[in-house]
């Protein structure tokens, strides 16, 4: 259901950006109205991140990320729109709007809050004498406890009710206990702790709730992980662990492992985009769900012969949803924990990075589709090789590459060395001419390319950019209709910019990145951002317009095209609003 504009405007003045991004940016006053600080979302060294709490957006100039501050916690909570107003609307107490009401919600509210309160519990058994025994496992496995604060790992005690006793007393009926998956039911129809003696993993979602728990045993025992059954809040095939911290990591990968001590190992060491899926193969919702953080996925399952199917078997399901895979195995260890132990974090940043071109990979996979036996085969394979081959921009690596191939189908070295210095030149040659290509275009057009758009026109963009920050800065020069018709844009984009604004403003109601955000797409926000954050001279404002009316080639609005009724209708609405949404 689409919030109102009035609401989010109210949404984005209760949470003033500069607080909320300040929550996760330390910001510094600079010139004039902005506050700048180093981009969350791209690695820098220089503050390129700008907020102007006065127009209420913020703009990095370094990657071209903007909004308003929905967008923002969007990008960095990684939530989807109304996620995001959710988010925002309890940080400042506010109600959400009437929603369809969803009879589960209660319930779902109270088994979620439930699950808060058990992981409570089990982070408070940590440091109580009966705790010595994690606290031991986790020494032995060189957990620190900042990591375990992190994950909000905790203890199940070695009894049947702790658990149980505790939650009711907290306020909780047996039957709630129950349907969180937290107890089980024995014969006589009681219930008893379902957790005892483990390691507890809270399953936290993208919102931060905690869904669901996986307990280890301490040490050897079967099963080794114990999971919280399918709830009302909590489906195994569509979380992964640790998925809560990866999501705002700028890896710009996800490591997907296979047990749960392998990813609090891999984020202690610093790789903090690492992923469990919870003892389920990969599902392909498992996959969606990773594709909305990250383009690409590392693999890094344990090093046997069950580990080596898994990764089989997730491959196709993430190529499918055109997420790049790219395979590590740990050598001479069983799984990425032993492996850094052993090894340390530079040398599994090494294997990240060596897998990044996934050679040996891509060859292994080339190779499987020939019988390298027959002479066909062969051929059919060392073309293809050499295509793969080519690709590599580093000389030492085709030469190293190109022996192993030729070893492989036991033909002479030169041989291979030649097909991929020919699959090379012409590789370089089509790189050449698109690179002069793009050269040429770029001089004639600035392009907001790195948005995904293009201008058609790029003198009548220009103008039409031109119209969008005066209306931004000096709203008030576009009464009664002063402005060019949307029609005459020439930049779909643009031009739905530019209605936008003008429905708002036509509403009564200011044009903010908060109330647009609603309408525009991600690309869309980010080139107004852009645009709106351009300093814009109210000295010769009435002039410029003229100038880019005539540019654009548009006859300008007239009063009819002013819809008189939309208008006194918004105001009406606004009327209505103010009243009970304040309470
Ligand atoms: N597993 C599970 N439930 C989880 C996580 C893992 O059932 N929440 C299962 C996986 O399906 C896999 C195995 O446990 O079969 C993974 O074990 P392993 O990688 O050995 O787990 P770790 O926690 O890393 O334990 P170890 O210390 O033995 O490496
Ligand atoms: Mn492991």
């Amino acid at each position: 259901m689409p919030f109102s504009a009035e609401y989010l405007q109210e949404l984005s003045e209760r949470n003033p950006i500069e607080e909320v991004v300040g929550e996760y940016v330390p910001l510094t006053k600079r010139s004039g109205q902005n506050l700048f600080g180093l981009c969350p979302f791209h690695s820098e060294k220089t503050p390129s991140f700008s907020v102007s709490p006065g127009k209420g957006i913020y703009h990095c100039f370094g990657c071209g990320k903007g909004g308003s501050v929905i967008n923002f916690i969007m990008e960095i909570e990684r939530l989807s729109f109304p996620e995001a107003v959710e988010f925002l609307a309890r940080r400042a107490g506010m109600p959400l709007p009437e929603r369809e009401a969803d009879p589960s919600r209660p319930k779902r509210e109270r088994l979620l809050a439930l699950n808060r309160e058990a992981a409570r519990f089990f982070y408070s058994q940590l440091s109580t004498p009966g705790g010595e025994a994690a606290r031991e496992y986790m020494r032995r496995r060189r957990i620190s406890q900042r990591t375990a604060t992190n994950f909000g790992l905790g203890f199940a005690p070695e009894s049947w009710d702790a658990l149980t006793l505790a939650m009711k007393a907290a306020g909780y009926t047996e039957r709630e206990l129950y349907d969180a998956g937290l107890v089980k039911r024995g014969r006589r129809g009681g219930v008893y702790d379902a957790f005892r003696n483990r390691l507890m993993f809270p399953v936290i979602d993208v919102r931060g709730n905690v869904v669901a728990f996986s307990g280890r045993v301490l040490g050897d025992g079967e099963p080794k992980y114990l999971n919280s059954p399918d709830t009302p809040v909590f489906s195994k095939s569509h979380n992964l662990f640790g998925l809560n911290l990866a999501k705002k990591s700028i890896a710009g990968y996800i490591i997907l492992v296979e047990g749960n001590i392998d990813v609090v190992s891999l984020h202690q060491a610093g790789f903090d985009s690492a992923v469990a899926s919870l003892g389920t193969s990969l599902t392909a919702e498992q996959a969606r769900l990773l594709s909305r953080y990250a383009k690409q996925v590392v693999l890094c399952y344990d090093a046997d012969a069950a580990g080596r199917k898994a990764s089989q078997r997730a491959i196709p399901i993430l190529e499918k949803l055109e997420l790049a895979v790219r395979v590590v195995t740990v050598p001479g260890s069983k799984d990425p924990d032993e492996f850094i132990k052993a090894s340390g974090a530079e040398a599994f940043r090494a294997l990240i990075e060596d897998s990044e071109n996934g050679v040996e990979y891509r060859l292994q996979a080339a190779a499987s589709g020939y019988d390298l036996n027959s002479d066909s085969g062969k051929v059919g394979y060392l073309k293809e090789a050499a295509q793969i081959l080519s690709a590599l921009p580093d000389p030492v690596a085709r030469e190293v590459y190109s022996m192993r191939v030729a070893e492989q189908c036991s033909v002479a070295e030169d041989a291979v060395r030649d097909a991929v210095k020919q699959a090379y030149r012409r590789r370089a040659a089509t790189a050449r001419r698109r690179q002069e290509r793009m050269d040429t275009r770029a001089e004639q057009m600035a392009q907001p390319r790195d948005l995904g758009i293009r201008y058609s026109d790029p003198r009548s963009a220009a103008a039409e950019e031109g119209v969008i920050s005066l209306l931004q800065a000096s709203p008030e020069l576009f009464r009664g209709g002063a402005g060019p018709k949307p029609e005459s844009f020439t930049s779909p984009e643009l031009r739905h910019i530019y209605e936008s604004m003008l429905s708002l403003i036509e509403r009564g109601l200011d044009v903010g990145a908060a109330a647009l955000g609603e309408t525009l797409s991600l690309e869309e926000t980010n080139l107004y951002t852009r645009i709106a954050q351009r300093p814009v001279s109210a000295a010769n404002a009435r002039a410029a317009l003229a100038d880019y009316i005539k540019r654009i080639g548009a006859a300008p609005r007239s009063a009819e095209d002013v819809d008189l009724n939309a208008f006194a209708k918004a105001k009406q609405e606004t009327k209505g609003y103010g009243g009970d949404s304040h309470g």
